[in-house]
């Protein structure tokens, strides 16, 4: 079948502004958007720019907006979309170095910010860690973030407040906070209950709704707040 890609394309070394081009070419159902955008970068317009590498849903390069809603283009194939007019956009709220490919700095710095490293004992065990398969449950939605960004960059309160840490953040704080053989949760939680932190959510749901994980982030930052109020998840 025939499907038509309208592709926001922005090279801020020549374009006043973003622009969209179109292209039209023949798919399969099956074809997932990023052959497609391979099929359209590697047979049609080698300018277009976009980020990609593990093409299995595992590195998280390739999180753009397509038609509205922030996905992995390496996870969508045309038949979910259930249209023959696919929008391709960078995800927002970053800058746009080229086409789809945004600068992930400030993602990351928010990811850094909330220490997402273990910090055991000071005398560590004389053997490993032992933790239970009950307090790994805590943990477990957590620890398979993969840092794609397409929850923070769907949410709203980040797009206004460049500020807030955002979900993801608070996602790869939980992984650490709740981790029963972390030593380090309080100076996680006192991270987040700054300005920048967990209270700027507004429960807006658009996180949960793009985690190509299916990590129920809102609730994840319900417990984090609770943990904040009560002191208990
Ligand atoms: Fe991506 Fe989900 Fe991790 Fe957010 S929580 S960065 S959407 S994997
Ligand atoms: Fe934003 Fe998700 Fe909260 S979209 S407002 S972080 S529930
Ligand atoms: Fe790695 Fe899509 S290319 S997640």
């Amino acid at each position: 079948m025939q499907a038509t890609f309208k592709i926001q394309r922005y090279n801020p070394e020549k374009d006043k502004k973003p622009y969209w081009a179109e292209y039209t070419l023949e798919v399969d159902a099956k074809d997932r958007i990023l052959d497609i955008l391979h099929k359209i970068k590697w047979e049609m317009d080698g300018s277009l720019s976009f980020r990609r590498s593990c093409a299995h849903g595992i590195c998280g390069s390739d999180a753009m907006m397509i038609n509205g809603k922030n996905r992995l283009a390496c996870k969508v194939l045309m038949m979910d979309l259930g249209t023959t007019t696919v929008t391709v956009e960078a995800i927002r709220g970053l800058p746009v170095e080229k086409d789809l490919i945004v600068d992930m700095k400030p993602f990351f710095d928010s990811y850094e910010a909330v220490m997402p490293y273990f910090i055991g004992d000071a005398v560590p065990p004389a053997t490993e860690y032992i933790q239970s398969h009950a307090e790994e449950k805590i943990i477990d939605a957590s620890t398979k973030c993969i840092l794609c960004a397409c929850c923070t960059t769907s949410c709203p309160i980040f797009w206004v407040n460049g500020q807030y840490l955002g979900p993801a953040a608070i996602v790869q704080a939980h992984r650490f906070i709740f981790d029963s053989r972390d030593r380090a949760g309080a100076q996680r939680l006192e991270i987040l209950n700054q300005t920048t932190g967990v209270w700027r959510c507004r429960t807006a749901y658009n996180c949960t709704e793009a985690c190509p994980r299916d990590i129920p982030i809102t609730e994840i930052i319900g417990q984090v707040k609770r943990a904040l109020m009560y002191g208990t998840a």
